[in-house]
């Protein structure tokens, strides 16, 4: 059994429990954050903190630890379970309150964080490449916040795995958002294409941090949308995200990109993200 953190504490998991009123189970009135842990140690943690910080303002969550507190409590959840490999999940719901689609007045927070152990870093995807299937991007329009309402991100992998694919690339407007829980990226000519920020994604914290990494090792970058159709006949495409790093991309729809095999910027740049940020 692991040891968790919830509301205040930390427990076995066995008895972490949870109100049926909480707005976490009635709403997804709720939060998270995935900060992966390699060697032990926090990947990106300051990334992650400040984006948490941001979603719980979008909705006017309050935090119940101070930003020390929850570095502190990442720390020690690693501690107590010898987390070596894996991730730490973080939620923070608005809480309890009697069932009303009103916001409490006085909200009680539940935060809980555990640990996944895995390994992230010995990846056979990394060296195969994943392949992936692209389906309209049904989701809500504020992205950016990274909520707990991820039933169609959920369906939308299924539906991948159903048709023998690894993911799925969500589609909008006939432009790519994002995959089911990554930032999705192609490489063409040389450059880095990859959409610009906005509500209609969310922030990654890896993407902020593989542009960083690719501009300074003078791969071009250019933020815009790209269509279905470009990351098909594109050199290269990927993916990043905090347990994933940078992942190849090798075929859409049934369709290679490039030669079929993960290619050589994507190489380079997951080189250079595990070199510099783990
Ligand atoms: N998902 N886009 C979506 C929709 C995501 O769910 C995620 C992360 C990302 C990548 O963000 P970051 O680089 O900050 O991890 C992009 C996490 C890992 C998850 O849901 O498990």
């Amino acid at each position: 059994t692991r040891t968790v953190w919830h509301k205040g504490a930390f427990m076995p998991e066995t008895e972490a429990q949870v109100s049926i009123f909480d707005r976490g189970y009635l709403f997804a009135d709720a939060i998270y954050e995935v900060t992966g842990v390699v060697g032990g140690k926090l990947v990106e943690y300051e990334g992650h903190a400040a984006r948490l910080q941001r979603s719980l303002s979008e909705l006017g969550i309050p935090c119940p630890l101070t930003p020390e507190e929850l570095l502190a409590v990442h720390r020690e959840i690693v501690a107590r379970n010898a987390l070596d490999e894996g991730l730490i999940y973080l939620q923070i719901s608005r809480g309890p309150a009697d069932r009303d689609f009103v916001f409490p007045a006085a909200p009680e927070p539940t935060l809980s964080l555990f640990t996944q152990a895995k390994r992230v870093l010995e990846n056979p995807q990394a060296e195969r490449g994943i392949s992936v299937i692209s389906l309209p991007d049904l989701r809500w329009a504020r992205r950016d916040i990274k909520t707990v309402q991820l039933l169609y991100p959920s369906m939308a992998k299924m539906q991948a795995k159903a048709a023998g694919a690894d993911d799925a690339w969500l589609v909008e407007d006939g432009t790519v958002t994002e995959a089911s829980s990554a930032t999705a990226h192609i490489v063409l000519g040389g450059t880095l294409i990859t959409r610009p920020l906005s509500t209609a994604i969310l922030h990654g914290i890896t993407r902020a941090s593989t542009l960083d990494l690719a501009r300074a090792a003078g791969i071009s970058v250019v933020e815009r949308a790209f269509t279905l159709r470009e990351a098909q006949l594109a050199d290269e495409a990927f993916i990043t995200s905090a347990t994933n790093f940078v992942l190849p991309v090798i075929s859409v729809d049934g369709r290679p990109v490039g030669d079929g095999t993960p290619g050589p910027v994507t190489r380079r740049l997951r080189e250079i993200y595990i070199a510099d940020r783990l």
